[in-house]
């Protein structure tokens, strides 16, 4: 990382922690190395994202359904997916110091990064990244059970239950939202790599393909959704996104083709999501015994195909915020795209001690807040208020002044100043129109 990059991050990280999006895990414990908490801001926006997501790839389309499955699921599971045996990263110890890193994402012939010795690293060894637990009192053999390492195993093993409860055909979807843990090696930069992490995923069956071809044009259709999500949705400048095909001997067990999206973080090029061609290899594994697929049109028997979009929340939420960090002069801002804002607007009363204008102001804050979340502010100058709003991404700022009393520029009585975060131009909008103009900005 580049000086400059490392001090883009350093400051990411600072604006995160002083406005309340991401804190450290367990501060006043002395933390927990790379556990972060989601603040009161920082939950704002991840909410959003999430339901931009859901609303576009449940909601809007009659090919998906949604579903909510258990993060502690049977062992067999794990051991059908192949998670128990294969799901493990090649692991090294420095000689000395007897750190541990992962021995992919290090140059295993330079000095260890932790104690500057060179006398080397042990030989790799496979680690198993998945979380164990003990269900039940006793800590024994049979008790143990894995927290997910990925939500998609609850896709595939609720897929009959999903197709017995809706009118889905093939091809459809299933989607999910939630929590999953993997006990990384060397987790690190900030909420980029965590043990604890959420992901977004659909695993989409179509029928088992005649030509490649047909699988192809599935997987085509969602590299594009992916990339319109990134640029439409978080805003993200695609010239930062990069698409990785993944070769033969990197892929997962399962994938037939996979492509990283690789994002340029302030630490380098890495992955932000990713899109896999899984085969029948999941579908096949669970219901081994119960059987394939009946069509239930022409009772032919088969084993769908599957197409895996897949998105991390914390990594969305991080390249959202490199992407709209911005410095003008002394002022900072987050260039959030509305639909994301933590607030949609924030109204103050250009004077806090003059009670029509704060009386005024309330009025407007508690109508938009039926339909927005908006931030009330009446601390300090107008000036320092636009800082503070700007910082935290608020995409306008409605202030009350003596002219939307009637005490100034007649032809103003009874509207307010919006200003736009991202020109600072300000502009008269009615009262009543203000609903209207936050509804259109949010489209
Ligand atoms: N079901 C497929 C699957 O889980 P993956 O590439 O291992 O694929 C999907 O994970 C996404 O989850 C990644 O592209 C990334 O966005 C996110 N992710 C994976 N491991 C993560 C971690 N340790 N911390 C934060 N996000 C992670």
């Amino acid at each position: 990382m580049s000086p400059n990059n490392a001090s883009l991050m350093d400051k990411i990280v600072s604006l995160a922690k002083r406005r309340g999006f991401v804190f450290p895990g367990s501060e006043i414990y002395g933390g927990l190395a790379n556990s972060w908490d989601y603040g009161p801001l920082g939950v704002e926006l991840k909410n959003n994202i999430k339901n931009v997501w859901w609303d576009r790839f449940v909601h809007r389309r009659d090919d998906m359904a949604g579903l909510d499955s258990a993060l502690i699921m049977n062992p067999k599971v794990w051991e059908a997916s192949g998670h128990v045996a294969t799901f493990s990263d090649p692991l090294v110890e420095c000689k000395k110091c007897h750190t541990r890193f992962r021995a992919d994402a290090i140059d295993l012939k330079a000095p260890c990064q932790a104690c500057k010795s060179k006398d080397g690293f042990t030989e790799p060894r496979q680690f198993n990244l998945m979380l164990k637990t003990f269900l039940g009192p006793a800590e024994e053999k049979a008790n143990i059970a894995y927290f997910r390492p990925e939500t998609a195993q609850g896709m595939f093993v609720d897929f009959k239950n999903v197709l017995d409860t809706t009118r889905k055909q093939l091809p459809f979807g299933i989607a999910q939202v939630g929590k999953a843990f993997r006990n990384e090696i060397t987790p690190g930069n900030f909420i980029f790599r965590t043990r604890e992490f959420e992901q977004m995923e659909i695993e989409y069956f179509i029928q088992p393909p005649v030509h490649d071809d047909d699988w192809k044009a599935f997987f085509e259709h969602w590299r594009k959704e992916m990339l319109s999500w990134m640029k439409d949705d978080l805003g993200l400048d695609l010239a930062h996104v990069h698409e990785l095909e993944v070769g033969d001997g990197d892929r997962a067990h399962y994938s037939k083709r996979t492509i990283d999206f690789e994002y340029d973080f302030p630490f380098g090029k890495k992955e932000l999501y990713g899109l896999a061609y899984r085969g029948d290899f999941d579908l096949k594994n669970h219901f081994k015994e119960s059987g394939p697929y009946v069509d239930p049109q022409t009772g032919e028997k088969s084993w769908p195909h599957v197409i895996e979009p897949t998105w991390g929340v914390d990594r969305s939420i991080l390249a959202v915020l490199c992407n709209s960090y911005t410095e003008d002069g002394d002022r900072v801002l987050l260039k959030l795209p509305p639909k994301l804002a933590p607030y949609k607007a924030a109204v103050f009363p250009l004077l806090a001690n003059k009670e029509q204008l704060v009386g005024m102001a309330r009025q407007i804050y508690d109508h938009l807040r039926k339909k927005f979340v908006v931030a009330w502010d009446d601390r300090g100058n107008i000036g320092k208020r636009y800082f503070s709003q700007d910082e935290i991404g608020t995409p306008y700022c409605i202030t009350v002044d003596f002219d939307t009393m009637g005490e100034g520029d007649a032809k103003n009585k009874n509207t307010v100043t919006v200003r736009d975060r991202d020109t600072g131009k300000q502009e008269r909008v009615a009262i009543d129109d203000l609903e209207a103009f936050l509804t259109g900005k949010l489209q």
